[in-house]
């Protein structure tokens, strides 16, 4: 089926790569009404529609070369990663999609990411993102950027929403072979919007977002009624953005990030991404919401915290989180120089 779908969207395009090597950035993003939960597994089709923020300039790079050899070669931050490691066997089955000619084509791929990976800031989003439109200037095909969203998804889910900056929202669709569940930017900015990351811990974290929502979808309780759940905070959000209304925004992305943790709590065994410190941090928050801040967060699959607040509250968010990398998606350079996690 896979295998179709590739073949289908690569009709009347290059076949062998035209170049030589071919580089591309993608950004990471997150989600502000999140996808959890698959209809078909192995297409990645989501059960819900979702809406994100890209991370500006944090994301994936990633190069990709044309190398004389019976198998790729694969290093990530400058490392190289072995054959048998779950990470290159998932990059490998991807790019062996893409591998229909007899004298099939082995690649140099050089990714490196300058966020934590693995810790629920969405690192194989840009990862798969950046790999697509790499691919893309390898071979010269020239497809749209919605028919390279449905590529990435074949890759990673969330990789179908970081092939643009800014806001981006990702059909969840109904046909069985995905061809319309596909990402589109929202064509709104915001400049006073903030986005700060709260590392909590930059492990690899225990249990994978695929394997929690497969988990979930069979063993909550809770399951039944998340996809309109998280149909209508989409629909919510949306709105807010346009009004540019934080206070709709974050808590609307907040209690969209808190629904998918709960259903998470409810399955059985239950799956609990928080550790003691994101508790205190989610407790502290609350706290300033409680003053009257319009400080919000979000959660994706791990134990980090995503906060969401504007430029006013910037003092207060420093106060009281002298350790967030603040990122502001729509000024084209971000704050770091509020703090070094990343430098
Ligand atoms: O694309 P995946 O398999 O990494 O799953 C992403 C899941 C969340 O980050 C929790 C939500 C989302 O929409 O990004």
């Amino acid at each position: 089926m896979k295998q179709n779908i590739v073949h289908n969207i690569l009709l009347g395009q290059q076949h062998v790569p035209k170049h030589h090597t071919a580089h591309a950035f993608a950004p990471s993003n997150i989600a502000l009404c999140k996808y959890w939960g698959k209809r078909n597994e192995s297409l990645r089709l989501p059960m819900n529609n979702s809406l994100s923020i890209s991370l500006g300039e944090y994301g994936t790079h990633t190069s990709i070369t044309v190398i004389d050899d019976k198998r790729d070669k694969i290093f990530f931050n400058r490392k190289e990663i072995g054959h048998h490691t779950a990470f290159s066997k998932r990059l490998i089955n991807f790019l062996d999609l893409f591998r229909v000619e007899k004298n099939k084509p082995y690649f140099l791929i050089e990714t490196a990411a300058n966020l934590p990976v693995c810790a629920g800031f969405a690192s194989s989003a840009s990862g798969f993102a950046a790999l697509t439109l790499a691919l893309q200037k390898l071979f010269d095909w020239h497809l749209t950027k919605e028919k390279l969203s449905i590529l990435a998804r074949l890759g990673s889910g969330s990789a179908a929403r970081s092939l643009w900056h800014g806001f981006v929202k990702w059909h969840a669709g109904h046909l069985n072979n995905g061809m319309d569940s596909y990402a589109e930017k929202i064509p709104l900015t915001w400049n006073q919007l903030c986005i700060g990351l709260l590392v909590i811990a930059a492990k690899k974290k225990k249990i994978s977002s695929s394997h929690a929502m497969a988990h979930t979808i069979l063993q909550s309780k809770r399951y039944t009624t998340w996809p309109q759940t998280a149909h209508q905070h989409c629909l919510v959000i949306e709105k807010a953005i346009k009004e540019k209304n934080m206070i709709l925004l974050g808590q609307t992305a907040q209690q969209n990030s808190i629904d998918m943790h709960a259903v998470m709590h409810a399955s059985d065994p239950p799956i609990n991404y928080n550790t003691p410190q994101t508790n205190a941090a989610i407790h502290q928050i609350l706290g300033l919401q409680k003053k009257k801040h319009a400080i919000y967060f979000t959660q994706d699959a791990g134990s980090n915290l995503i906060l969401l607040f504007t430029q006013q509250d910037m003092p207060i968010v420093l106060h009281y989180f002298p350790q967030v990398k603040v990122i502001l998606p729509f000024a084209n350079k971000d704050a770091s120089h509020v703090s070094g996690y990343f430098s």
